[in-house]
Protein backbone atom coordinates (compact mmCIF):
# COMPACT_ATOMS: atom_id res chain seq x y z
CA UNK A 1 0.00 0.00 0.00
CA UNK A 2 3.19 2.73 0.97
CA UNK A 3 4.11 1.70 -2.79
CA UNK A 4 0.83 2.66 -4.39
CA UNK A 5 0.26 6.18 -2.22
CA UNK A 6 3.53 7.14 -3.93
CA UNK A 7 5.15 8.10 -1.32
CA UNK A 8 2.38 10.48 -0.15
CA UNK A 9 0.63 9.55 3.29
CA UNK A 10 -2.81 9.26 2.16
CA UNK A 11 -3.91 8.25 -0.89
CA UNK A 12 -6.14 11.54 -0.53
CA UNK A 13 -3.10 13.57 -0.66
CA UNK A 14 -1.12 11.91 -3.64
CA UNK A 15 -4.94 12.27 -6.12
CA UNK A 16 -4.97 15.88 -5.01
CA UNK A 17 -1.33 16.01 -5.89
CA UNK A 18 -1.90 13.79 -9.03
CA UNK A 19 -4.64 17.05 -10.10
CA UNK A 20 -2.00 18.79 -12.66
CA UNK A 21 -1.72 15.54 -14.19
CA UNK A 22 -4.96 13.97 -14.33
CA UNK A 23 -6.76 17.35 -15.66
CA UNK A 24 -3.76 16.94 -18.52
CA UNK A 25 -4.99 13.27 -19.56
CA UNK A 26 -8.70 14.39 -19.06
CA UNK A 27 -7.97 16.30 -22.26
CA UNK A 28 -5.47 14.86 -24.25
CA UNK A 29 -6.28 14.03 -27.68
CA UNK A 30 -9.71 16.07 -27.11
CA UNK A 31 -8.09 19.42 -26.88
CA UNK A 32 -6.59 20.00 -30.47
CA UNK A 33 -4.15 23.70 -28.80
CA UNK A 34 -2.96 24.05 -32.53
CA UNK A 35 -5.66 23.27 -34.40
CA UNK A 36 -7.93 25.09 -31.72
CA UNK A 37 -10.36 22.63 -31.97
CA UNK A 38 -12.37 20.32 -29.44
CA UNK A 39 -12.86 16.44 -30.23
CA UNK A 40 -15.28 14.39 -28.20
CA UNK A 41 -15.18 11.12 -29.86
CA UNK A 42 -17.21 9.54 -27.03
CA UNK A 43 -20.62 11.21 -27.83
CA UNK A 44 -19.96 11.95 -31.41
CA UNK A 45 -23.08 10.23 -32.89
CA UNK A 46 -25.05 12.31 -30.11
CA UNK A 47 -23.34 15.72 -31.24
CA UNK A 48 -26.25 16.66 -33.64
CA UNK A 49 -28.94 15.66 -31.10
CA UNK A 50 -27.20 17.69 -28.41
CA UNK A 51 -26.50 20.54 -30.75
CA UNK A 52 -30.14 20.95 -30.74
CA UNK A 53 -31.23 19.92 -27.35
CA UNK A 54 -34.15 22.32 -26.10
CA UNK A 55 -33.06 21.66 -22.65
CA UNK A 56 -30.50 19.13 -20.86
CA UNK A 57 -30.96 17.70 -16.99
CA UNK A 58 -28.18 16.56 -15.51
CA UNK A 59 -28.21 13.79 -12.89
CA UNK A 60 -25.34 12.89 -10.12
CA UNK A 61 -24.96 12.54 -6.63
CA UNK A 62 -22.53 14.10 -3.33
CA UNK A 63 -19.45 15.57 -5.37
CA UNK A 64 -20.33 14.70 -8.90
CA UNK A 65 -23.65 16.86 -8.46
CA UNK A 66 -21.38 19.27 -7.66
CA UNK A 67 -19.87 19.00 -11.01
CA UNK A 68 -22.58 19.32 -12.70
CA UNK A 69 -23.41 22.38 -11.39
CA UNK A 70 -20.32 23.57 -12.67
CA UNK A 71 -21.66 22.31 -15.75
CA UNK A 72 -25.36 24.00 -15.62
CA UNK A 73 -23.37 27.51 -15.70
CA UNK A 74 -20.80 26.74 -17.69
CA UNK A 75 -23.20 25.31 -20.66
CA UNK A 76 -25.53 28.04 -19.83
CA UNK A 77 -23.92 30.65 -20.68
CA UNK A 78 -21.56 29.23 -23.77
CA UNK A 79 -24.22 27.51 -25.21
CA UNK A 80 -27.69 29.30 -24.24
CA UNK A 81 -29.30 25.78 -23.64
CA UNK A 82 -31.50 25.12 -20.27
CA UNK A 83 -29.82 22.91 -18.06
CA UNK A 84 -31.53 21.82 -14.86
CA UNK A 85 -29.55 19.81 -12.81
CA UNK A 86 -31.09 17.21 -10.27
CA UNK A 87 -30.16 15.09 -7.94
CA UNK A 88 -30.61 11.61 -8.71
CA UNK A 89 -32.11 10.11 -5.50
CA UNK A 90 -35.13 12.95 -5.79
CA UNK A 91 -35.35 12.90 -9.77
CA UNK A 92 -36.17 9.01 -9.70
CA UNK A 93 -38.95 9.40 -6.91
CA UNK A 94 -40.72 12.37 -8.25
CA UNK A 95 -42.22 11.38 -11.72
CA UNK A 96 -39.86 13.91 -13.50
CA UNK A 97 -41.04 15.25 -17.01
CA UNK A 98 -39.36 13.41 -19.44
CA UNK A 99 -40.51 12.86 -22.88
CA UNK A 100 -38.89 10.69 -25.80
CA UNK A 101 -35.47 12.28 -27.44
CA UNK A 102 -34.98 14.47 -23.77
CA UNK A 103 -31.26 14.35 -23.52
CA UNK A 104 -29.65 13.74 -19.67
CA UNK A 105 -26.10 13.67 -18.80
CA UNK A 106 -25.47 11.69 -15.59
CA UNK A 107 -22.28 11.71 -14.28
CA UNK A 108 -20.28 9.34 -11.86
CA UNK A 109 -16.97 8.75 -10.92
CA UNK A 110 -17.67 5.47 -9.88
CA UNK A 111 -20.25 4.46 -12.04
CA UNK A 112 -21.66 2.25 -9.35
CA UNK A 113 -24.30 4.60 -7.50
CA UNK A 114 -27.23 2.98 -7.22
CA UNK A 115 -29.85 6.00 -7.23
CA UNK A 116 -28.05 7.77 -10.46
CA UNK A 117 -28.08 4.17 -12.13
CA UNK A 118 -32.12 4.15 -10.92
CA UNK A 119 -32.00 7.52 -12.55
CA UNK A 120 -30.87 6.31 -16.22
CA UNK A 121 -32.88 3.67 -16.40
CA UNK A 122 -36.22 5.40 -15.75
CA UNK A 123 -35.22 8.21 -18.03
CA UNK A 124 -34.68 5.32 -20.58
CA UNK A 125 -38.20 4.16 -19.81
CA UNK A 126 -39.13 7.02 -20.65
CA UNK A 127 -37.24 7.50 -24.27
CA UNK A 128 -34.59 9.75 -23.60
CA UNK A 129 -31.25 9.84 -24.54
CA UNK A 130 -28.74 9.21 -21.59
CA UNK A 131 -24.95 9.87 -21.84
CA UNK A 132 -22.73 9.78 -19.46
CA UNK A 133 -19.88 11.20 -17.66
CA UNK A 134 -18.03 8.34 -15.34
CA UNK A 135 -14.52 7.91 -14.44
CA UNK A 136 -14.48 4.05 -14.34
CA UNK A 137 -13.74 2.51 -17.40
CA UNK A 138 -16.60 -0.23 -18.61
CA UNK A 139 -18.82 1.24 -14.72
CA UNK A 140 -22.19 -0.37 -14.83
CA UNK A 141 -23.42 3.29 -15.83
CA UNK A 142 -21.34 3.54 -18.53
CA UNK A 143 -22.15 0.42 -19.94
CA UNK A 144 -25.81 1.30 -19.41
CA UNK A 145 -26.11 4.78 -20.78
CA UNK A 146 -25.98 5.47 -24.89
CA UNK A 147 -22.82 6.76 -24.99
CA UNK A 148 -20.38 8.80 -22.72
CA UNK A 149 -17.19 10.47 -22.16
CA UNK A 150 -14.58 9.07 -20.06
CA UNK A 151 -12.64 11.55 -17.39
CA UNK A 152 -9.78 9.64 -17.86
CA UNK A 153 -9.18 11.03 -14.12
CA UNK A 154 -7.38 7.48 -12.79
CA UNK A 155 -8.12 5.46 -9.94
CA UNK A 156 -9.77 7.25 -7.25
CA UNK A 157 -9.00 5.29 -3.57
CA UNK A 158 -9.79 8.21 -1.40
CA UNK A 159 -13.54 8.27 -0.12
CA UNK A 160 -13.33 12.14 -1.04
CA UNK A 161 -13.56 12.66 -3.95
CA UNK A 162 -10.86 15.44 -5.47
CA UNK A 163 -9.23 14.31 -9.32
CA UNK A 164 -12.37 12.89 -10.13
CA UNK A 165 -14.29 16.22 -9.31
CA UNK A 166 -11.68 18.20 -11.29
CA UNK A 167 -11.92 15.98 -14.69
CA UNK A 168 -15.39 15.95 -14.34
CA UNK A 169 -15.62 19.80 -14.67
CA UNK A 170 -12.92 19.92 -17.27
CA UNK A 171 -15.27 17.04 -19.65
CA UNK A 172 -18.27 19.47 -19.00
CA UNK A 173 -16.43 22.53 -19.80
CA UNK A 174 -14.90 20.45 -23.42
CA UNK A 175 -18.49 19.49 -23.85
CA UNK A 176 -19.60 23.69 -23.54
CA UNK A 177 -17.34 25.05 -25.71
CA UNK A 178 -17.66 22.40 -28.26
CA UNK A 179 -21.76 22.54 -28.53
CA UNK A 180 -21.31 26.13 -28.03
CA UNK A 181 -19.22 26.77 -31.13
CA UNK A 182 -21.52 24.70 -33.86
CA UNK A 183 -24.13 26.30 -32.43
CA UNK A 184 -22.84 29.73 -33.04
CA UNK A 185 -23.43 31.11 -29.33
CA UNK A 186 -20.01 31.97 -28.70
CA UNK A 187 -17.55 34.47 -30.42
CA UNK A 188 -14.42 32.38 -32.20
CA UNK A 189 -11.61 34.83 -30.22
CA UNK A 190 -13.00 33.82 -27.27
CA UNK A 191 -13.67 30.09 -28.06
CA UNK A 192 -9.76 30.72 -28.76
CA UNK A 193 -8.99 32.13 -26.08
CA UNK A 194 -10.47 29.74 -23.81
CA UNK A 195 -8.88 26.84 -25.55
CA UNK A 196 -5.61 28.46 -24.55
CA UNK A 197 -6.41 29.13 -20.76
CA UNK A 198 -7.38 24.97 -21.17
CA UNK A 199 -4.22 24.22 -21.79
CA UNK A 200 -2.58 26.29 -19.09
CA UNK A 201 -4.47 24.58 -16.54
CA UNK A 202 -2.06 21.68 -15.22
CA UNK A 203 0.58 24.21 -15.25
CA UNK A 204 -1.93 26.61 -12.97
CA UNK A 205 -2.87 23.48 -10.89
CA UNK A 206 0.61 22.65 -10.37
CA UNK A 207 1.52 26.53 -9.26
CA UNK A 208 -1.51 26.52 -6.81
CA UNK A 209 -0.26 22.92 -4.93
CA UNK A 210 2.81 24.84 -3.95
CA UNK A 211 0.98 26.15 -1.47
CA UNK A 212 0.36 23.34 0.35
CA UNK A 213 2.56 24.48 3.81
CA UNK A 214 0.50 27.74 3.61
CA UNK A 215 -2.75 25.57 3.90
CA UNK A 216 -1.12 23.32 6.02
CA UNK A 217 -0.44 26.29 8.74
CA UNK A 218 -4.04 27.41 8.07
CA UNK A 219 -5.37 24.32 8.96
CA UNK A 220 -3.62 24.00 12.75
CA UNK A 221 -4.85 27.84 13.54
CA UNK A 222 -8.09 26.05 13.02
CA UNK A 223 -8.45 22.57 13.67
CA UNK A 224 -10.51 23.05 16.79
CA UNK A 225 -13.37 25.48 15.17
CA UNK A 226 -16.48 23.59 15.19
CA UNK A 227 -18.58 25.36 12.79
CA UNK A 228 -17.18 26.87 9.09
CA UNK A 229 -19.34 28.81 6.75
CA UNK A 230 -18.20 29.10 2.82
CA UNK A 231 -18.82 31.66 0.34
CA UNK A 232 -18.92 31.86 -3.08
CA UNK A 233 -20.85 33.47 -6.03
CA UNK A 234 -20.96 32.60 -9.58
CA UNK A 235 -18.85 29.89 -10.72
CA UNK A 236 -17.33 29.92 -7.37
CA UNK A 237 -20.62 29.43 -5.77
CA UNK A 238 -20.83 25.57 -6.36
CA UNK A 239 -17.06 25.72 -5.31
CA UNK A 240 -18.27 26.94 -1.65
CA UNK A 241 -20.19 23.91 -1.87
CA UNK A 242 -18.02 21.20 -2.18
CA UNK A 243 -15.22 23.02 0.06
CA UNK A 244 -17.93 22.68 3.05
CA UNK A 245 -18.62 18.81 1.82
CA UNK A 246 -14.70 18.30 1.62
CA UNK A 247 -14.28 19.78 5.07
CA UNK A 248 -17.66 17.85 7.01
CA UNK A 249 -16.94 14.31 5.02
CA UNK A 250 -13.11 14.38 6.59
CA UNK A 251 -13.08 16.10 9.54
CA UNK A 252 -16.66 15.91 10.79
CA UNK A 253 -16.87 19.68 11.44
CA UNK A 254 -20.06 20.89 10.95
CA UNK A 255 -19.94 23.15 7.71
CA UNK A 256 -22.28 24.84 5.46
CA UNK A 257 -22.00 26.31 2.20
CA UNK A 258 -23.85 29.12 0.55
CA UNK A 259 -24.11 31.42 -2.44
CA UNK A 260 -22.39 34.54 -0.33
CA UNK A 261 -25.77 36.92 -1.19
CA UNK A 262 -27.79 34.38 -0.07
CA UNK A 263 -26.27 34.18 3.41
CA UNK A 264 -27.77 37.51 4.51
CA UNK A 265 -30.89 35.20 4.54
CA UNK A 266 -30.25 33.02 7.39
CA UNK A 267 -26.64 31.82 8.10
CA UNK A 268 -25.34 35.40 8.65
CA UNK A 269 -27.22 35.15 11.96
CA UNK A 270 -24.23 32.54 13.06
CA UNK A 271 -21.50 34.86 12.55
CA UNK A 272 -19.75 35.97 15.47
CA UNK A 273 -15.83 36.10 16.52
CA UNK A 274 -16.06 32.50 16.65
CA UNK A 275 -17.10 31.65 13.17
CA UNK A 276 -14.56 31.11 10.61
CA UNK A 277 -15.84 31.72 7.30
CA UNK A 278 -14.04 31.27 4.00
CA UNK A 279 -14.94 32.98 1.29
CA UNK A 280 -14.02 32.28 -2.66
CA UNK A 281 -13.32 35.77 -4.11
CA UNK A 282 -11.44 35.63 -7.03
CA UNK A 283 -11.26 38.69 -9.50
CA UNK A 284 -14.49 37.65 -11.73
CA UNK A 285 -18.07 39.68 -12.38
CA UNK A 286 -19.15 39.01 -9.42
CA UNK A 287 -15.64 40.83 -7.25
CA UNK A 288 -17.06 43.51 -6.39
CA UNK A 289 -20.06 42.12 -4.90
CA UNK A 290 -18.01 39.67 -2.95
CA UNK A 291 -16.37 42.42 -1.51
CA UNK A 292 -19.06 43.88 0.18
CA UNK A 293 -20.23 40.17 1.29
CA UNK A 294 -16.77 39.78 3.06
CA UNK A 295 -17.16 43.68 4.64
CA UNK A 296 -20.66 42.07 6.20
CA UNK A 297 -19.07 39.52 7.46
CA UNK A 298 -16.00 41.44 9.27
CA UNK A 299 -18.64 43.88 10.53
CA UNK A 300 -19.70 41.07 12.89
CA UNK A 301 -16.53 40.39 13.06
CA UNK A 302 -15.88 36.40 11.59
CA UNK A 303 -12.45 35.37 10.79
CA UNK A 304 -12.43 34.85 7.09
CA UNK A 305 -9.68 33.09 4.77
CA UNK A 306 -10.29 34.70 1.63
CA UNK A 307 -9.44 32.44 -1.68
CA UNK A 308 -8.35 35.47 -4.18
CA UNK A 309 -6.11 36.10 -7.62
CA UNK A 310 -2.93 35.99 -7.00
CA UNK A 311 -1.82 40.12 -6.68
CA UNK A 312 -5.36 40.90 -5.29
CA UNK A 313 -4.67 43.37 -2.47
CA UNK A 314 -8.12 44.91 -1.67
CA UNK A 315 -9.15 41.73 -0.36
CA UNK A 316 -6.04 40.84 1.51
CA UNK A 317 -6.74 44.35 3.73
CA UNK A 318 -9.94 43.39 4.89
CA UNK A 319 -9.82 39.62 5.56
CA UNK A 320 -7.57 37.86 8.15
CA UNK A 321 -5.60 35.20 6.18
CA UNK A 322 -5.28 35.16 1.94
CA UNK A 323 -4.70 32.59 -0.21
CA UNK A 324 -3.61 33.45 -3.76
CA UNK A 325 -4.46 31.16 -7.19
CA UNK A 326 -3.49 31.89 -10.23
CA UNK A 327 -5.62 33.91 -12.34
CA UNK A 328 -7.56 32.44 -15.05
CA UNK A 329 -10.93 32.38 -17.31
CA UNK A 330 -14.03 32.65 -14.34
CA UNK A 331 -15.73 29.63 -16.35
CA UNK A 332 -12.35 27.38 -15.34
CA UNK A 333 -11.98 28.91 -11.92
CA UNK A 334 -13.59 26.09 -10.16
CA UNK A 335 -10.69 23.53 -11.21
CA UNK A 336 -8.08 26.08 -9.70
CA UNK A 337 -10.38 27.54 -6.68
CA UNK A 338 -11.26 24.55 -5.37
CA UNK A 339 -7.78 22.96 -4.93
CA UNK A 340 -6.83 24.96 -2.00
CA UNK A 341 -10.06 23.89 -0.24
CA UNK A 342 -9.21 20.27 -0.85
CA UNK A 343 -6.23 20.67 0.97
CA UNK A 344 -7.68 22.63 3.61
CA UNK A 345 -10.08 19.82 4.91
CA UNK A 346 -7.10 17.07 4.22
CA UNK A 347 -4.87 18.88 6.59
CA UNK A 348 -7.62 20.08 9.25
CA UNK A 349 -8.54 16.42 9.12
CA UNK A 350 -5.09 15.37 9.45
CA UNK A 351 -4.03 17.49 12.54
CA UNK A 352 -7.49 16.21 14.16
CA UNK A 353 -6.03 12.24 13.40
CA UNK A 354 -9.17 11.76 11.53
CA UNK A 355 -8.92 8.39 8.50
CA UNK A 356 -8.38 11.02 5.57
CA UNK A 357 -8.60 8.34 3.40
CA UNK A 358 -11.81 6.34 4.95
CA UNK A 359 -13.98 8.54 7.09
CA UNK A 360 -16.48 6.93 9.53
CA UNK A 361 -19.96 5.86 8.06
CA UNK A 362 -18.57 7.21 4.20
CA UNK A 363 -18.46 4.72 1.18
CA UNK A 364 -16.82 5.13 -1.82
CA UNK A 365 -19.45 4.17 -3.94
CA UNK A 366 -22.99 3.89 -2.58
CA UNK A 367 -24.29 1.01 -4.26
CA UNK A 368 -27.26 0.72 -2.31
CA UNK A 369 -30.16 3.13 -1.69
C1 LIG B 1 -20.17 8.82 -2.40
C2 LIG B 1 -18.71 9.27 -2.40
C3 LIG B 1 -18.61 10.68 -2.98
C4 LIG B 1 -19.22 10.74 -4.36
C5 LIG B 1 -20.66 10.22 -4.36
C6 LIG B 1 -21.18 10.00 -5.76
O1 LIG B 1 -20.88 9.58 -1.49
O2 LIG B 1 -18.19 9.24 -1.10
O3 LIG B 1 -17.23 11.06 -3.06
O4 LIG B 1 -19.21 12.05 -4.84
O5 LIG B 1 -20.74 8.94 -3.72
O6 LIG B 1 -20.44 8.96 -6.34
P1 LIG B 1 -20.18 8.77 -7.86
O7 LIG B 1 -19.26 7.59 -7.95
O8 LIG B 1 -21.52 8.49 -8.49
O9 LIG B 1 -19.57 10.02 -8.41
Amino acid sequence: EAIEKGGFEHFMLKEIFEQPTSIADCMRGRLDIAQKSIKLGGIEAYINQLICAPKITIVACGTSWLAGVVGEYVIEEFCRIPIKVEYASEFRYRNPIIKPGDIIIAISQSGETADTLAAIELAQAKGATVLSICNVVGSSIARTTQAGIYTHAGPEIGVASTKAFTAQITVLILLALSLAQQRKTIMQASFEELIDELANLPDKVKTMLQQECKIKGLANLFKDATNFLYLGRGYNYPVALEGALKLKELSYIHAEGYPAAEMKHGPIALIDENMPVVFIATQDRTYEKIISNIQEIKARKGKIIAIVTQGDERVKQLVDYVIEVPATHEALMPIISVIPLQLLAYYIAVEKGCNVDQPRNLAKSVTVE
